[in-house]
């Protein structure tokens, strides 16, 4: 079995991975939401001080699978660093006593592999990765063979909704709240301009669609529920367009028979009911991560650690370094 971490951001995870059978052994999660709420998004050192005490409280509960341990996986990259290293110091001090290699996880890895969770590795696939700190349309032939066709300029789709979320005082994460907003709000009754919709560029963009909101919020002055539920709708409306735009545009460009979404913001229902409909235009079969594997846990970060074992890829001690700002 394999042990996994998982300490990137708000999360404190361990999972237990059986290798032979893909098989999640035991997964627990204790998120920092609450914490964090008040200061609309995530403070790092508080988020840092919630692992230490969170983590050692899992690892606990799962002393019983040491003897069946043959490697710990976790988290090194990319991610808040002084959270990161809460998991990485915790993998090491486990790796020395225990005697078992570690397998540093790059975490974009890790959401990828959510899809595959007590499932078969299955590429290639074209993937949409959308969570707080990124927004990038990968294409996946393999183990460790991923290559980027689209990011984001500026903000992530994920931090877009955390960041309208805060401007209508609604907390944080963002994602869910707007989401449920949303569902009884006029998509139709702002107009906001979808970005870089005249631009050839195959990117995305969240800050200008951000400053709209912005302006809007200022512009109704004081707020009914009413209007928050239609600034919500018409954003994320226009948020999930600029998204789908540019994904028929590499539509157009290859022939795509599996696609995938990832991702703390892929649990949102209207994007993949958006997304749904252009995979049926194009025949291309749409793959989706179980919803309470969409946000950060270390299940996806033990499934990767599998392949990594059977590839033989394990990483020196010292190498293991925990750093922020890595992509894919
Ligand atoms: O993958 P994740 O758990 O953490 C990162 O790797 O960043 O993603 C968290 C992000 C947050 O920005 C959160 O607001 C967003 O995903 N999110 C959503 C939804 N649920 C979570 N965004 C839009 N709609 C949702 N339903
Ligand atoms: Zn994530």
């Amino acid at each position: 079995m394999i042990l996994s971490i998982e300490s990137s951001c708000d999360d404190s995870s361990i999972a237990i991975t059986e290798i032979k059978t893909k098989k999640l052994m035991y997964h627990k999660k204790i998120s920092q939401e609450l914490e964090h709420s008040q200061y609309g998004g995530v403070v790092p050192e508080l988020a840092a001080r919630l692992h230490a005490t969170a983590l050692p409280k899992i690892l606990e509960d799962v002393k019983k699978f040491f003897p069946h341990l043959k490697a710990i996986a976790v988290t090194n990259q990319p991610g808040l660093s002084v959270t990161l290293v809460e998991g990485v110091a915790m993998a090491q001090a486990l790796s020395i006593s225990l005697n078992l290699p570690i397998i540093a996880v790059n975490h974009l890895h890790g959401h990828i592999y959510s899809l595959f969770i007590e499932k078969e590795t299955h590429f290639p696939q074209t993937i949409l990765l959308v969570s707080g700190g990124h927004t990038q349309v990968i294409e996946a032939n393999g183990f460790e063979d991923f290559k980027i066709l689209a990011s984001t300029m500026d903000d992530s789709f994920g931090e877009s909704f955390d960041k309208v979320s805060k401007m209508l005082g609604l907390g944080y994460p963002g994602g869910p709240v707007v989401e449920k907003y949303s569902q009884t709000g006029d998509m139709d009754r702002f107009k906001f301009t979808i970005p870089l919709l005249h631009s050839p560029k195959i990117a995305f963009s969240y800050s200008g669609l951000k400053n709209q909101v912005r302006l809007q919020i200022e512009a109704l002055g004081d707020l009914s529920e009413d209007d928050k539920s239609d600034v919500c709708a018409s954003f994320q409306k226009t948020a999930s367009a600029h998204l789908i735009q540019k994904l028929k545009k590499i539509f157009k460009t290859k022939q795509i028979k599996d696609f995938a979404i990832v991702g703390g913001a892929s649990a949102n229902l209207y994007l993949r009911g958006e997304i749904e409909k252009l995979c049926n235009v194009h025949g291309t079969k749409l793959h989706l991560a179980e919803l309470k594997f969409c946000s950060d846990n270390a299940a996806m970060i033990g499934r990767y650690a599998i392949d990594a074992y059977h590839q033989g890829k394990f990483s020196k001690f010292d190498e293991i370094t925990s750093s922020p700002k890595v992509t894919i």
